[in-house]
């Protein structure tokens, strides 16, 4: 569905790629943690082997799932993004074995080629999620999962799109679609996918420490995470 249908707060609305160019500066400093690396802590999942990084963007995952490999030793990440002045913030980390602008409905990619598709934050961009999961089988080999975590359906439906502010403090809306549970489930089980795992973060005490402002919104969903394994 269209966001529009649900806009409450009438924001002037960009394309991914120009909304995303002229973020970037403060993207990493109003993209809050407990939205999808938290829940990516909670997940426990194995990381092991080569993976690839879905709108990588600023390489905000890379660095977190780096962290973990440190720890008990060295895998590979690849990453792919739409929008070129996110990319060159992932390449100053220089964690990435290789950053590909492209789109994540074709990426060009190798096919069968990663142990792990991640992508954080960025279906909500997408019109339609099916060629997302398509492409995410594509690229995973037999075995492999795909680990999804999204901005929640319900926040979009509360009126509240993907936005950012301009140094006038103008807000500005990217173009957004919400994605019903039941979308990613026909899309992805399309593709070949099983569901594994599936989990909701809530508006928690985290939160609205951060964003006090959202103390209206507390207990609501805010963001999702899901695991779908690629049938051997
Ligand atoms: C909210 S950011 C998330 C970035 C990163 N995954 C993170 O968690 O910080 C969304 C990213 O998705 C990218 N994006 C959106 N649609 C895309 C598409 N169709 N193909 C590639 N990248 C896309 C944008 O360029 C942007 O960098």
């Amino acid at each position: 569905m269209e966001f529009s249908l649900f806009d409450q707060r009438r924001y002037p609305t960009v394309d991914v790629r120009s909304g995303y160019g002229e973020w970037v500066g403060e993207y990493e400093s109003s993209v809050c943690d407990t939205m999808d690396l938290r829940l990516l802590d909670g997940l426990s999942l194995s990381w092991d082997g080569d993976v690839l990084d879905l709108a990588c963007g600023t390489g905000r995952v890379g660095a977190w799932l780096t962290e973990r490999w440190t720890e008990r030793g060295a895998s590979c990440i690849d990453g792919v993004d739409l929008t070129p002045e996110m990319l060159e913030r992932a390449k100053d980390r220089s964690i990435y074995r290789s950053l590909t602008v492209g789109d994540i409905r074709d990426t060009g990619l190798p096919s069968s080629t990663y142990d792990t598709v991640v992508q954080s934050l960025a279906d909500e961009h997408l019109p339609s999620l099916q060629p997302l999961y398509t492409e995410a089988a594509r690229l995973t080999r037999p075995g492999g999962q795909f680990v999804i975590v999204g901005f929640h359906p319900h926040f979009l439906m509360q009126g509240v799109p993907t936005h950012y502010h301009r140094g006038d403090g103008e807000a500005v809306g990217i173009e957004s679609y919400v994605h019903l549970a039941s979308d990613h489930f026909v899309a992805a089980v399309a593709s070949g996918w099983t569901l594994t795992n599936f989990t909701e973060g809530l508006v928690d005490d985290d939160w609205v420490a951060v964003k006090p402002k959202w103390e209206k919104f507390r207990h609501h969903p805010v963001s999702y995470a899901m695991v779908w394994s690629k049938r051997s």
